[in-house]
């Protein structure tokens, strides 16, 4: 082992890195680059030429009136249906009492429930995890441009992790487990009589992966003699990153796994967007369309970015941010199969996701797309970052840690990235500035008397097993800033599911999400705990929206529901248009006029 440390270069990849060179690392300045802001400015003139020319003031009542009270009915059948106040105040949730896990379970496809033992050891003591002080900054690199040296050392590591001894806490497997025990029902929450302990599909699902991945790097570091070993990130947002990475598919390799959809080894594309496409272009400009939504243009505040309050009580899944239920939830269910193994194994199900060494490199980047979130992305645009609620702060998850200690860590402690002693190599973001084109036409669809588009007698709560449109009266007529709700989704958690949401989409081509009209994503990964169901809501942000798709002038859009799944799985109970309650600061400097 020492001879290894020796001869390898250290890890850190230097000249992309956005690394300081002072031991103390520092924040790079962020890179709002001018031109994005440049770019709305034009886009805002060219559209108001475009709104003048295009609306008289009375094209905005011609609705079809009956259309137009089927989608009231909808709405107002939503509000009968019971909603939990996000501002409920109760306790964090406690760590679990790994003495008292039980079995968790998954369905086959074929809907058999299935349980499987995925419990730590227990040993006893508890430590109340205290994080050390780093003299340097860790460089997590992107998986796809590994130097020959790193990918010996990062497989040599992950070797050793298989070879230790099956109850030792560190052992490949007994890591895979973690995952299986907290996201498939292996705990209850402590004091709350059998409500399962979930970690995703809300406000726990950044904090816990991010832990979950410090101790595992820290223990394939501790395998290999290197403390500076960091985990690489499965750059998935770029296009240089689209592929399985090639580090990952020698069966030889302890990086490999027999588990993974043969359809979608390299060089196949990722497909963030499920469409079904067969055009790689088309498919990679989804992608972005995608990145640049959940992260930048679908958000009104940090719980649609980060998932909902999921506090003591808290029955599972409160509601999944933007990022959770989009890219991570995509990549999941692209490298798992559910062809050939009924569950979606490995990465396909949330029992078996730990058992893919990749599952580690994903999360990585579902990690590092947090610390762009928080730290990059321009902040006048979300107006606060932050979830200060005690509740979320003083959550306790457990894990061993590279001595193989059972510590106690806190959601407090890991949200910055830099005092956990990690960051990630710098890579270009090309979906940034991804906007897609405004599409002024299309509005067309609210408008017209005669309109192409036929919109179902949609009666609340719907089955989405096809594709159903909903015609919705927006709060005010003119520029408004407002949210879709989709409230009381009520989903099988034993299946893949996902459907995108369009606003006056008026061409249907479901395979194209690069376009105005994409608002965004509902998706989720097979995680079965102890009910069949789970009842969970999703908002989605439409300012941009409306200003691409010239709607301000309407008092009426089209909502479309495309679901991405065979069959049931989904039943909608209302959707309704809100004023945003927490708009976003105006914009403090606004671009220059020429
Ligand atoms: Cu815990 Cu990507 O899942």
């Amino acid at each position: 082992m020492a001879s290894l440390h020796q001869v390898l270069p250290a890890a850190a990849p230097s000249s992309s890195s956005l690394r300081s060179s002072s031991s103390t690392a520092t924040r790079p300045v962020v890179f709002a680059k001018p031109s994005h802001f440049l770019t709305h400015a034009k886009r805002n003139h060219h559209r108001r030429l475009i709104s003048c020319s295009s609306s008289s003031s009375n094209e905005g009542s011609k609705v079809d009136r009956r259309n137009m009270l089927l989608g009231l009915g909808g709405m107002y059948g939503a509000a009968n249906l019971l909603s939990t106040p996000d501002s409920a105040s109760a306790n964090p949730i406690q760590a679990p009492q790994i003495d008292k896990c039980g079995n968790s379970t998954y369905d086959t496809s074929a809907g058999v429930a299935t349980q499987i033992n995925c419990c730590p050891p227990f040993t006893g003591t508890i430590i109340d995890y205290k994080l050390p002080n780093f003299p340097k900054t860790k460089v997590r690199p992107s998986a796809h441009r590994l130097s020959p040296e790193y990918l010996f050392k990062f497989n040599t590591a992950v070797d050793r992790m298989r070879r230790l001894p099956k109850d030792d806490p560190r052992s490949f497997m007994q890591q895979a487990n973690i995952h299986c025990a907290y996201c498939n029902g292996g705990y209850d929450q402590p004091g709350q009589g059998t409500l399962d302990l979930q970690v995703h599909n809300g406000w726990l699902f950044f904090p816990f992966h991010r832990w979950y991945l410090y101790f595992y790097e820290r223990i394939l570091g501790k395998l290999i003699g290197d403390p500076t070993f960091a985990l690489p990130f499965w750059n998935w947002d770029n296009p240089k990153g689209m592929t399985i990475p090639p580090a990952f598919i020698d069966p030889k390799s302890a990086l490999y796994d027999a588990k993974r959809n043969p359809d979608n080894m390299p060089p196949a594309v990722v497909d963030l967007g499920f469409t079904g496409s067969t055009d790689p272009l088309q498919v990679v400009s989804n992608n972005l369309t995608i990145m640049y939504t959940e992260m930048v243009r679908g958000n009104s505040d940090v719980y649609d970015f980060m998932g909902k309050a999921y506090r003591e009580g808290t029955p599972v899944n409160p509601g999944p941010g933007s990022s959770e239920r989009g890219s991570h939830t995509a990549i999941h269910a692209f490298v798992g199969d559910y062809k050939n193994q009924p569950a979606g194994e490995d990465m396909g199900n949330f029992y078996s996701a730990g058992r893919d060494p990749l599952f580690y490199s994903h999360h990585s980047n579902v990690d590092r797309m947090w610390t762009l979130w928080q730290f990059f992305l321009p902040s006048n645009k979300i107006p606060d970052k932050k979830i200060t609620d005690p509740d979320f702060l003083n959550t306790a998850f457990l894990f061993y840690d590279e001595n193989a200690q059972l510590v106690r860590v806190t959601v407090k402690d890991c949200l910055d990235n830099l005092k956990m002693g990690f960051e990630y190599e710098r890579v270009d973001l090309p979906w940034l500035d991804y906007r897609p084109p405004a599409q002024a036409a299309s509005a067309k669809v609210t408008r017209a008397g005669k309109t192409t588009v036929k919109v179902e007698d949609t009666v609340f709560p719907i089955v989405l097993d096809k594709i159903v449109r909903v015609l919705l009266p927006k709060t005010k007529k003119g520029k408004a800033d407002e949210l879709l709700v989709i409230e009381n989704i009520v989903v099988d958690t034993s299946k893949f599911l996902k459907f995108d949401v369009f606003v006056n989409d008026e061409d249907d081509n479901v395979a194209e999400i690069d376009k105005a009209s994409y608002a965004g994503t509902y998706a989720q990964i097979p995680h079965k705990t102890k009910e069949k169901t789970a009842t969970t809501s999703i908002r989605l942000k439409l300012t941009d929206v409306y200003e691409d798709m010239d709607v301000t002038d309407d008092d009426t859009i089209l909502v479309t529901l495309v679901p991405r799944h065979e069959g049931p799985g989904v039943t909608i109970g209302g959707i309704k248009i809100i004023e945003n309650p927490t708009p976003a600061p105006a914009a403090a400097a606004a671009a220059p006029a020429s």
